[in-house]
């Protein structure tokens, strides 16, 4: 011991304190680590959200698969070519999820998030099933569809089954009951003279939109036209996200021609494609699916929307395409 010739007598002392921290620091990082994984710590877990029948953990799954992080940031981890969803669900809910997701390529109508609120699973998550309501409760599904509903997006349109839609919508649910300590921070979104005048601390003249497009209302106006009122509806119910009329192939089979052509069925039958057959495609979606297709993939609602003459013009439309 250096204590010994009278010098340095207190090192052990020094040494015993360093000890004793160190032993300190260790039982507090011990503490902390068995803290971090104690599951009731009011932080919630993907296998406690589920939206419908859906669960969070498998729409986890599906989020992982279709690589959305090479696009897309959840809490900040992620690419940043694309949005951060983590509190996409409570911006914009699960009706807009839903009309979104299957046919990313297009920005849902009024019409689309109205059919999706017909939804038994989707108006209960909503808490509610009337469009004034809903946009009150998701005031980011009225900014998107005022903005760009019914125009293209820059997402690709992915291949999902419709349990791959419910299961994402439910993982996007989880993420936004995350208690994220307010991580990531909000951006600070829009028209250009609303963010101007944040910018220069003014008060905006007014909060109303600007000229938002024309309601699906202008389509159901006295058209005597059955054909232009058809495709007035389509655009309006958003149909033209999934199908395509004379562009590159989307979602659902292209209409281009489809009026009498002989369609296959996943069933290995073929059918012609006359008014009762687009008629019953239209109402009852899944009662015949077209060959290389998957069912419930087209809303099923449209039955219960659209008065009989509306889907009488729609096929009035896809007849149109055909001749033209
Ligand atoms: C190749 C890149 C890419 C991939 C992969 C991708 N997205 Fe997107 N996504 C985008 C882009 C770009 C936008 C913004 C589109 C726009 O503003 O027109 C977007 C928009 C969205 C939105 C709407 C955001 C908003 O502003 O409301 C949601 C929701 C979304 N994506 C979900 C997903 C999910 C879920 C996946 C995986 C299953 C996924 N995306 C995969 C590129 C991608
Ligand atoms: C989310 C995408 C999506 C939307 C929105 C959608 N469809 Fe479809 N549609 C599909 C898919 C996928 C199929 C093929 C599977 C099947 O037969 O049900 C299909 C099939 C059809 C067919 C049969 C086509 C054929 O080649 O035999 C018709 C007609 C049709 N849809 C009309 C409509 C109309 C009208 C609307 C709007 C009121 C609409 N769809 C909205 C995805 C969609």
């Amino acid at each position: 011991m250096t204590c010994a010739d009278g010098k340095n007598c207190d090192e052990p002392i020094k040494r015993r304190r360093a000890l004793a921290m160190f032993g300190l620091m260790v039982g507090v990082f011990a503490m902390l680590s068995g803290f971090s994984f104690l599951v009731d710590r009011g932080q919630v877990t993907p296998d406690q959200v589920h939206f419908g029948r859906y669960q969070a953990t498998a729409g986890k799954r599906v989020f992982q698969a279709y690589n959305c992080m090479d696009c897309h940031t959840i809490v900040g981890n992620g690419a940043y070519l694309a949005p951060d969803l983590t509190e996409e669900y409570k911006q914009v809910g699960p009706a807009w999820l839903a009309a979104f997701l299957p046919s990313a390529g297009g920005w849902p109508t009024e019409g689309a998030l109205r059919a999706q609120l017909l939804d038994k699973t989707i108006a209960t998550d909503a808490g509610v099933d009337t469009l004034a309501a809903y946009y009150e409760k998701f005031p980011g599904a009225k900014n998107r569809v005022e903005r760009r509903g019914g125009g293209t997006s820059f997402m690709p349109n992915l291949p999902f089954h419709a349990d791959e839609v419910g299961e994402l919508i439910a993982y996007l649910k989880y993420t936004s009951e995350m208690n994220t300590e307010g991580w990531p921070p909000k951006v600070e979104t829009g028209d250009l003279q609303h963010r101007l005048a944040l910018l220069h601390g003014t008060k905006v003249a007014s909060t109303a939109p600007v000229a938002a497009p024309a309601p699906a209302a202008s389509a159901s106006a006295a058209t005597p036209d059955p054909i232009a009122h058809g495709e007035a509806l389509a655009k309006d119910n958003g149909c033209t996200a999934c199908h395509a009329i004379d562009g590159p192939h989307l979602v659902g089979p292209d209409w281009g021609g489809l009026y009498g052509a002989k369609v296959k069925l996943t069933d290995g039958s073929t059918v012609t494609a006359d008014d009762a057959y687009l008629i019953e495609s239209i109402v009852k979606p899944n009662a015949k699916i077209v060959a290389g297709f998957t069912p419930d993939v087209m809303p099923q609602q449209y039955g219960q929307m659209l008065k009989d003459d509306d889907v009488k013009d729609i096929v009035a439309y896809i007849h149109s395409l055909e001749k033209r």
